[in-house]
């Protein structure tokens, strides 16, 4: 008898996962569970927590995609405000709704597990005390140290939640242990500086997280599982290190099923672009210290691992070589809820590739200034939740719901960048016949830009998903080297033209700036730069462009009228490129006018006055602008016409991906 293609291939990530809990078996379908993910439901952030028809849709998507389990993250006291998480309040809980959810999971075999966090010192709740391990400070407001009573607190909301949790059908519960809420609060040396029995050696500190678990137990018996999220690294100094953390395994597993590893801590934000890994981070960095954990002797459950795993082909070695009994994905499954289905299918070159951008999780945070450990947010966060390149992820069902074309169109596309290539992608799976005019040798417009950057690999990666995808649609014509003109579009005789021709870079009105070089010029031609660089503009580009070209021995200042450098990235992300451009020794200079360009540099302004700024190279970054005047020559040539992309706005990947995908989706 042969094995299916994909046993064969991927032995160990589709091995089943067998939990046994007193008399029963808990089986988990493969090794490829989704992370908590708070933020993304649809019925989360919808209802005040409440779940309802879009989150029972929701994650039943990504069983249905493969995943082995999902978890829905709840927070404890139900109050303490993190908006996005489900109400697990028993007068609020819409119980059957929770079992909507557990029937149409349990369909496929799937499980569910509830997140229990309680929020510790860092509760949103302005109205609750904070408190923690120890007394201390956090984000201005003090966090008493938890006495007896306060711990009893605790322990029966646990009791309250697990009863909720076993009540609403869950398989089991995960308790939250990591990330600097109040278990991993009093697990870590950094916050518990206790003295008394819960704090000191890792029995202390095990304590009190015991007492938790004891109490869970103690209300779901044998009913339900019990997974942990715990910290292999707090990547804090003086915090867990995976060893610490192997300590912590030896003494928890005995009242818990399965343990899954993760890093950073709230408590010092700098940690949180390897918690929520970045681009510049690694991947698959967790995987050291979960196979540390799990090959220390005397460990005994299963040991899972979170963090940058996307690469089908890296998880299985991972899972292969021990790092790790299984895995755990947030991102990869919100980009694709199909992950698992393709792996299987052996169709991994269709996976679309997330971006680690984190838009879905920071959610237009922008100009986040990081002050000392605290984090302080400029800008007003949007909670407008949505996933850059999955444009059906985050809108509930009534994107799902649009009505269905009448009759197949004939559709032009003039622009084969992110935006034209999704307009003509959606278009196409609605039964529509599409031709792409490119006027370039090739797909993918600016997207094609960053390929050079070591810290844009996943860009690359889904701008060459885009191009595979169009390439082998049947319904999609492509026409490379063809610059559209209206008169060309006009004879095609399209139902609709959907117009995605682009942006052009902003030339600022400073004198000499024909001495400069346009930032879109340098890609690619970086050798052709002197040793001293000026870069005008400290926008994500600018900033972006001095980590490059720092890494490749250049010594680069950044000159930037504003308060903020890359003001306009999302909150971690940002974070990442202010740690490298400091890392690249980057000179950043805010505040600052650029006056003159001269042979020797550029002559700035700031608070110290007037100064000549030495340069070999000075580029200019200083925005794009919509190619309007090229946009509106297209505007009557089709009955339908709609623009799009940064044509219709000079903006990013997301605007690009889901004005495309809207244009194409609505004929
Ligand atoms: C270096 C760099 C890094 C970036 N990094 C990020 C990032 O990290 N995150 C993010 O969100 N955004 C980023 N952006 C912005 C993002 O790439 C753009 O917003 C997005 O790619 C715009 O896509 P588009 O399809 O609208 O336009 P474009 O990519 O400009 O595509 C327009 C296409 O139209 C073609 N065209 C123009 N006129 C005609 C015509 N008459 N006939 C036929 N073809 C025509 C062009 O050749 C081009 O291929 C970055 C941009 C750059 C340059
Ligand atoms: C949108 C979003 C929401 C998240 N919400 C939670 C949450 O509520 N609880 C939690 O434990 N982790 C949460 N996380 C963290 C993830 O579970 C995971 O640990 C992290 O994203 C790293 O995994 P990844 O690289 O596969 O995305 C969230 C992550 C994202 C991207
Ligand atoms: S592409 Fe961006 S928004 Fe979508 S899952 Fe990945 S990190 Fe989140």
């Amino acid at each position: 008898m042969t094995k299916p293609a994909y046993k064969e291939k991927y032995p160990h990530m589709f091995e089943p996962l067998v939990i046994k809990r007193g008399k029963r078996e808990v089986v988990f379908n493969n090794r490829v569970m989704m992370s908590p993910v708070g933020i993304v439901a649809t019925g989360g952030g919808a209802d005040n927590g409440r779940i309802n028809a879009f989150g029972v849709d929701y994650w039943t998507g990504i069983i249905r995609g493969g995943f082995s389990s999902v978890a829905l993250p709840m927070e404890i006291p139900a109050e303490g405000a993190h908006a996005g998480v489900f109400n697990m309040d028993p007068e609020q809980v819409n119980y059957m709704n929770m079992h909507l959810l557990q029937r149409s999971v349990h369909a496929y075999n799937g499980k569910t597990f509830a997140e229990l966090i309680h929020g510790g010192r860092c509760m949103v709740a302005k109205n609750l005390e904070l408190k923690a391990a120890a007394d201390s400070e956090y984000q201005g407001r003090h966090v008493k140290g938890m006495d007896k009573e306060d711990m009893e607190e605790v322990l029966q909301l646990c009791r309250e939640f697990a009863s909720q949790a076993r009540r609403s059908g869950f398989d089991g519960i995960m308790v939250h242990m990591a990330h600097g809420w109040l278990f991993h609060d009093f697990l870590s040396p950094i916050t518990n500086t206790r003295t008394d029995e819960f704090g000191g050696s890792v029995e202390n500190r095990c304590r009190f997280p015991i007492m938790a678990l004891k109490a869970i137990r103690q209300v779901i018996g044998d009913d339900l599982i019990i997974e942990l999220r715990l910290n292999g690294n707090d990547e804090m100094e003086g915090g867990i290190l995976p060893e610490d953390a192997a300590q912590q395994v030896l003494l928890l597993q005995d009242y818990v099923d399965m343990i899954h590893i993760t890093c950073g801590t709230r408590v010092d934000v700098t940690s949180r672009p390897k918690m929520h890994p970045t681009n510049y981070c690694p991947t698959e960095h967790n995987a050291y210290a979960s196979e540390i954990i799990k090959k220390t002797p005397g460990v005994h459950i299963p040991i899972g691992v979170v963090g940058a795993i996307s690469d089908p082909e890296r998880t299985e070695k991972l899972l292969a070589d021990g790092k790790a009994d299984y895995v755990l994905m947030a991102r990869a499954a919100i980009a694709d809820n199909n992950w698992v289905n393709k792996v299987k299918e052996g169709r991994e070159e269709d996976i679309r590739p997330c971006l680690r951008c984190l838009y879905c999780l920071d959610h237009g945070r922008r100009k986040a200034k990081v002050s000392g450990k605290e984090l302080a947010m400029a800008a007003e966060v949007s909670f407008d939740r949505r996933c850059v390149v999955n444009p059906l992820s985050m809108q509930g069902i009534s994107k799902k719901m649009f009505p269905a074309p009448l009759r197949s169109k004939k559709v032009a596309v003039i622009g084969g960048g992110v935006a034209g290539m999704n307009a003509a992608l959606s278009a196409a799976d609605r039964g529509h016949d599409v031709t792409i005019f490119e006027k370039s040798e090739k797909l993918g417009g600016q997207a094609l830009l960053s390929d050079v950057m070591w810290f844009k690999k996943e860009m690359k990666a889904y701008h060459e998903w885009l191009e595979r995808q169009v390439r082998k649609h049947p319904r999609i014509k492509l026409m490379m080297h063809t610059e559209a003109t209206p008169e060309m579009i006009s004879d095609l005789d399209p139902d609709a033209a959907i117009i995605a021709v682009g942006a052009e870079q902003i030339v600022p009105p400073i004198p000499g700036v024909e001495k400069a070089v346009m930032a879109f010029d340098v890609f690619g031609n970086e050798d052709q730069l002197g040793k001293k660089v000026a870069i005008i503009g400290g926008g994500d580009i600018g900033c972006e462009l001095s980590i490059h070209l720092s890494g490749l021995g250049h010594e680069c200042a950044v000159i930037e009228m504003s308060h903020y450098q890359a003001g306009n990235a999302e909150l971690t992300e940002r974070m990442s490129i202010l740690q490298w451009m400091e890392k690249e020794h980057v000179n950043t200079l805010l505040d600052t006018q650029a006056l003159e360009i001269t042979d020797t540099g550029v002559r700035i302004k700031n608070a110290d006055g007037e100064s000549m700024l030495e340069a070999d190279s000075v580029i200019i970054c200083t925005g794009t602008r919509a190619l309007t005047n090229i946009r509106d020559t297209f505007r009557d040539v089709a009955f339908d016409v709609i623009n799009i992309g940064d044509c219709k706005k000079a903006s990013n990947m997301q605007h690009a991906i889901e004005s495309g995908f809207d244009a194409g989706y609505i004929l």
